[in-house]
């Protein structure tokens, strides 16, 4: 996979060197090439941001480095032979970033990445690429960051991970929270390792019973529980039918309850006042 960041902070983008990106870089399994947006600019201060039109606060970033950017990453990343190109365009303003967003898009031979400051991108920028690519305008959460790298940093590694031969045990992301097509999307509860009593704490009996039925079903216990506590809404949406009779007998213990409008396939729903955890 090739990964093109065009950016007014290239240094924000040294991460990219280290940990799993840096390494599926280093294997060659990952083609990563970060460029300066300022070396399109012609003026004396590097412009790259103007006044809104219509008013307002802030700036926005102007078409013409944007394009010749791109129209020279295009033209680069082509006669080095990639192909099929899409777009990423952090904002605030875009579609929720997703496991299943992620998934779709470590399919994808070539991402090249836009990530703005200031009040964004001149509109103009995103739709001329569109007639060209697929373009993804993706938010990373319901909160506004000073700028797009960070989201880059995030698309990239939820991106990079998903690669075939990147981690090391290909079954790691069978079990990821929030894996596409799973019927319940539910959190992973928590998870321990070696001494087995720290500062007085110990790890749950069930995990040195050596018997592989309970550990799964504590695990799926505290999952449930978890979920219900950060989550609420993952169990509000799961297909029912993903609940067997020992999740129900927890959910109940967690306050839920089947809809009984809905029987058999009603969603579960929250009795108020249902046990506190
Ligand atoms: N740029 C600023 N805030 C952002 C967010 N939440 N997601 C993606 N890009 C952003």
């Amino acid at each position: 996979m090739r990964l093109d960041v065009v950016t007014i902070f290239p240094e924000y983008l040294d991460p990219l060197n280290v940990s799993l990106v840096g390494k599926a870089r280093a294997r060659g399994q990952l083609g990563v090439h970060v460029h300066d947006l300022r070396d399109w600019t012609y003026d004396r201060h590097n412009t790259v941001d103007d006044t809104p039109y219509g008013g307002g606060p802030g700036m926005v970033m102007k078409t013409e480095p944007w394009g010749e950017a791109l129209d020279t990453v295009l033209a680069d990343g082509y006669e080095g032979g990639a192909h099929q190109p899409a777009l990423i365009v952090p904002t605030p303003s875009g579609r929720p970033f997703t496991q299943e967003l992620a998934v779709h898009l470590s399919g994808r031979p070539w991402l090249i990445f836009t990530p703005a400051r200031y009040e964004g991108i001149d509109r103009r920028v995103v739709d001329e690429y569109a007639t060209r690519m697929p373009v993804y305008e993706v938010s990373i959460g319901d909160y506004v960051l000073a700028g797009g790298e960070a989201a880059v940093l995030v698309v990239t590694e939820a991106v990079a991970r998903l690669l075939p031969g990147v981690l090391g045990n290909a079954e790691s992301h069978r079990d990821d929270s929030f894996a596409p097509g799973a019927m319940a999307n539910l959190l992973e509860g928590p998870v321990y390792t070696k001494p087995p009593a720290w500062r007085g704490r110990e790890i749950p009996d069930v995990l040195l019973s050596g018997h592989h039925g309970k550990i799964a079903r504590w695990r799926r216990d505290e999952a449930l529980r978890r979920t219900t506590e950060y989550r609420p809404d993952l169990i509000e949406r799961c297909d029912p039918k993903a609940f067997d009779k020992k999740d129900r007998e927890m959910l109940s213990i967690l306050g839920w309850e089947p809809d009984p409008e809905g029987e058999p396939c009603g969603r579960f729903w929250r009795r108020t006042g249902g046990v506190e955890q």
